[in-house]
């Protein structure tokens, strides 16, 4: 098992690629806090790793929140009796030209995909280091590093986590907290059918765009796999990089 022994919280791991994650990590031996906004969906992924044999513990906070996220870290240390890797995944969409785009719709967006990210790192650094050292893995895009049409907002998160994760990276240079993005293009999950629906009802056929560019949607499981390899020792001199999972389809 690849990781046994590690201690792990994914946030927003209720559905979609942060419950492929969780379960993954659970396989591989680790022991995993599961955060999500819902608490049904929560408590779901946790009893399905408890069944399959895993351990996991459901914890509900809201990312957008500094004081939630700070004692969400603080409690999934204590849970776990110390924390070594952290999944900064939680993240929403906004499919919507630019001139309709509201700016409360761009505070929303921003809250959850880029301050959320910042409030986990802030408050998760100094435990991950506390407990001898860790991964912190962000949940990008491909569209943080190649322009899409409707996802003006988006893009520009996916790029801020992106650069904050490059930018921790040089800070944490030589300590033991190693930071690294995961950058799927679209994916099979309520999110992923959330794009379609958004770019069909403005007529953009986004599953032809998408098959030109990476043949088929990835799967949740195809984006837990890498997250593994992120999380684990194996990674171990891999850090300030944005890890690209679409096929080749962002590579020409
Ligand atoms: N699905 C894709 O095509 C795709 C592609 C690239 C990147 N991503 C990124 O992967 C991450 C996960 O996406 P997904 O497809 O699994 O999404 P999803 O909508 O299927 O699941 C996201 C989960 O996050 C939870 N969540 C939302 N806001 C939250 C908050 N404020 N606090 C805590 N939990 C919250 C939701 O309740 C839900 O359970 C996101 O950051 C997304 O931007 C997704």
């Amino acid at each position: 098992m690849r990781l046994a022994g590690k201690r792990a919280l994914v946030t927003g791991a209720g559905a979609g690629i942060g419950r492929a994650v969780a379960a993954r990590f659970a396989r591989e031996g680790a022991r995993v806090v599961v955060n999500d906004l819902n608490r049904d969906s929560c408590e779901s992924a946790v009893a399905s790793i408890r069944t399959a044999g895993g351990e996991a513990h459901c914890l509900v906070a809201d990312v957008r929140r500094q004081a939630d996220v700070e004692q969400l870290l603080e409690r999934a240390a204590l849970c776990l009796g110390g924390l070594d890797i952290l999944v900064n995944n939680a993240g929403i969409e906004i499919v919507r030209p630019i001139t309709e785009l509201t700016e409360q719709d761009w505070d929303a967006l921003m809250s959850v995909n880029v301050k959320g990210v910042f409030f986990g790192c802030k408050h998760g650094i100094p435990i991950l280091e506390r407990s001898g050292g860790g991964a912190v893995i962000n949940m990008a895009s491909v569209a943080g590093l190649i322009g899409w049409p409707l996802l003006s907002a988006y893009c520009a998160s996916k790029g801020a986590v992106i650069q904050l994760t490059k930018a921790l990276a040089q800070e944490y240079k030589g300590r033991s907290v190693r930071f690294n993005a995961l950058c799927p293009m679209l994916v099979e999950s309520d999110l992923g059918q959330r794009f379609i629906d958004g770019y069909n009802a403005y007529g953009i056929p986004v599953m032809d765009a998408l098959r030109a560019r990476q043949v088929r949607l990835a799967t949740v499981e195809e984006v837990a796999a890498a997250a593994v390899f992120l999380a684990s020792d194996e990674s171990g001199f891999v850090n300030g990089h944005a890890l690209v999972l679409d096929n080749g389809g962002s590579s020409g």
